[in-house]
């Protein structure tokens, strides 16, 4: 089992920012994320947000330039900070930063309440962990609301670090739904929710070759750098890529949970 330095250096680092690096996220992703924030009723009225697992920010700063409302930032990855920070400079925005944490939620203390918190894809390591769920709680405002997002246990990512990985030990966290099922257990009301979305394969793989951004991708899923990959499993991983895709498209299910801070 990883310990969190190597995971916050290692995968988030090195191969989530090659990732980021290979393919950096287009405008229209920043505004679908807006937009999905908005069909789901979280950005009516709110006047700050607060981001867990930040990463590089770049939703973050998208929102804030958008909405003009102070925000705050949480992550523990040294390298996705820095992009992070010159990301706000570039932007103009630190005005509008009223937390920023470079260091891990569980140790996160602010003084300010948030109207929407969200953590996209970082829960994971939180885990299922009663006190952190009582403290981010505690942080929202009367009417605010948290909203958090993983994958479920049973998708394509996760058939395929299953099926693939050298090291796939901190997968042993836990996924939305087994997340929600233990919320609900403690008395933690929310609305859980799954939904599909596509992705184009050819972002993976050009004329049956893995692109450099499939190949980042892969790195980072399976915990284990692509040249030390063999080819026999190379082969492997794109005969399971062709079976899984139809119409040149693969589907990935993401989970949400939605809490609310009045309603426990
Ligand atoms: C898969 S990345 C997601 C980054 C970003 N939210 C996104 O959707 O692009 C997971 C992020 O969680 C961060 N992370 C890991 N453990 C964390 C913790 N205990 N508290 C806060 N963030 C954490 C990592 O540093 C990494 O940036």
């Amino acid at each position: 089992m990883p310990t969190n330095k190597m995971l916050w250096e290692t995968i988030y680092g090195s191969r989530f920012k090659n990732i980021l690096m290979q393919k950096p996220l287009l405008e229209k992703n920043l505004i679908d994320f807006v937009d999905s924030l908005r069909s789901l009723g979280l950005l009516k009225k709110i006047t700050s947000f607060l981001s867990i697992g930040a990463g590089a920010g770049e939703r973050e700063l998208f929102l804030a330039h958008k909405l003009q409302i102070p925000f705050g930032y949480i992550d523990p990855t040294v390298e996705l900070t820095k992009i992070f920070s010159q990301k706000l400079r570039e932007a103009k925005l630190e005005l509008l930063l009223q937390d920023e944490h470079f260091g891990p939620f569980e140790t996160f203390k602010t003084q300010h309440r948030y109207d929407l918190i969200f953590a996209l894809h970082s829960w994971y390591y939180i885990g299922a962990n009663e006190r952190a769920l009582r403290n981010v709680l505690s942080l929202l405002t009367e009417k605010g609301h948290l909203y958090i997002v993983m994958i479920p246990s049973n998708t394509f990512t996760v058939t395929l670090s299953k099926q693939f990985g050298s090291h796939a030990s901190d997968v042993n966290f836990l996924f939305s739904n087994g997340f929600s099922v233990w919320a609900k257990k403690k008395g933690y009301n929310h609305k859980y929710q799954e939904k599909e979305v596509e992705f184009n394969i050819q972002a993976f793989l050009e004329k049956k070759k893995f692109t450099s951004y499939g190949k980042a991708w892969i790195a980072y899923m399976l915990r284990q750098d692509w040249n030390t990959i063999s080819v026999q499993k190379r082969k492997q991983i794109k005969d399971f890529f062709l079976d899984y895709q139809k119409n040149g498209m693969t589907r990935e299910t993401i989970g949400s949970l939605i809490f609310c801070k009045g309603r426990r």
